[in-house]
């Protein structure tokens, strides 16, 4: 944990500020030691360079991690993703056919943001995975980069990727429990994230309270697809949500051949018109492991945006422009939605 950090902090429950006491340091560096807050009974842990904010019973705190926290689901996403990102540690998966170029693409595609955005900004990467995507903003030198997960092996393996860079922190929270002040970064995204949670609407919420006025905030969520596709995924993950990781990922590994074997003949994409296949084992994980999978709609989720006082500034919203495009579009919808807003002024 680099202490400049703690400008950033306060206590996820109480709000309060947050003391450091350094245990051990490499460096800068403080690699294991104590948050205190005075409201609280006991202290947060740094533990492996990490400050473990996310309200686990260890910390003594009793406000669960998050709303759906203590269910079964919820702490099987969180484990299904920490079992995802030990797997694929590296920030670029494997540089055949994920590496930098594509990771850096999906990173300007997702969030919506320009290279130009991120100079001098202070910026949240919620659901930071093995960090791929903060590590991507954190390109620019002068920016600095939150990365936040929930997973406590995941945040493990961001660590790893992304400590040595000065201009990254890396942190366990939950999206629930932000250990940030109130607006306080200029630009907040989170890709792939909030529909994992429980509770999106919410989690969104707390998302956007902690973007300043002016600032920007960008996310990527599952988009619900055409009726069909819905019902044989559904089917689908009643299965393969109940295998053990290691069973899933060997199903993943067979059917990345057969993916790859319909894209060599030009089928995938109609195999994709009533089921998710990729040609890639971690994206075929990724989809079928978690048991939270939230899907919402361009228009609940720009009205999510005006609802905390955000104007949305870009939408990748499809916009057909005659029958025969709409009804191709009712076919294939999106898989994700990608809006970016920014914060109006708060009044007086
Ligand atoms: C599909 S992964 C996406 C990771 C990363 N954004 C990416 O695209 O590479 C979803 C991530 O959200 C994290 N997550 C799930 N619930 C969370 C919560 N309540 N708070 C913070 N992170 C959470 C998981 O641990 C997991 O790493």
């Amino acid at each position: 944990m680099k202490p400049g950090l703690m400008k950033a902090l306060v206590c996820p429950f109480h709000k309060e500020a947050l003391e450091l006491a350094a245990a051990s340091c490499e460096g800068s560096e403080v690699m294991e030691g104590e948050l205190r807050c005075p409201a609280c009974p006991q202290p947060y842990r740094i533990a492996g360079g990490i400050p473990r904010l996310a309200g686990l019973p260890a910390s003594g705190h009793d406000a669960p991690a998050q709303p759906a926290a203590g269910t079964d689901n919820a702490a099987d996403t969180v484990k299904t993703f920490s079992y995802e990102w030990a797997l694929f540690d590296r920030l670029g998966w494997d540089e055949a056919t994920c590496g930098h170029e594509h990771t850096e693409m999906r990173f300007f595609d997702s969030t919506q943001l320009r290279k130009e955005d991120l100079p001098g900004k202070k910026i949240l990467d919620l659901g930071c995975g093995n960090g791929r995507f903060a590590g991507v903003a954190a390109e620019e030198s002068t920016a600095e980069v939150y990365a936040v997960d929930l997973g406590v092996q995941t945040v493990e393996v961001a660590y790893r990727n992304l400590a040595s860079r000065p201009n990254v922190h890396v942190l366990q929270a939950s999206v629930f429990h932000l250990p940030f002040r109130e607006d306080f970064f200029d630009i907040g995204y989170s890709i792939g994230v909030l529909h994992h949670t429980g509770d999106t609407r919410k989690a969104f919420e707390c998302l956007a309270s902690r973007v300043r006025s002016g600032g920007l905030l960008a996310v990527d969520i599952y988009h619900p697809r055409n009726l069909l596709c819905e019902g044989v995924d559904r089917t689908l993950r009643a299965v393969t949500t109940r295998m053990s990781p290691d069973r899933l990922y060997r199903v993943s590994l067979r059917l990345e051949k057969v993916a790859a074997w319909l894209a060599r003949h030009n089928l995938l994409k109609y195999v994709n018109l009533v089921m998710r296949l990729e040609a890639h084992r971690l994206s075929i994980f990724d989809w079928y492991s978690p048991k939270i999978a939230d899907r919402h709609s361009y228009k609940e989720v720009e009205a999510w945006f005006r609802h905390c006082g955000f104007e949305i500034t870009k939408s990748l919203k499809p916009r057909p422009r005659s029958r025969v495009e709409k009804f191709k579009r009712g076919l294939n919808p999106p898989w994700s939605l990608v809006l970016q807003g920014r914060k109006g002024q708060k009044d007086g």
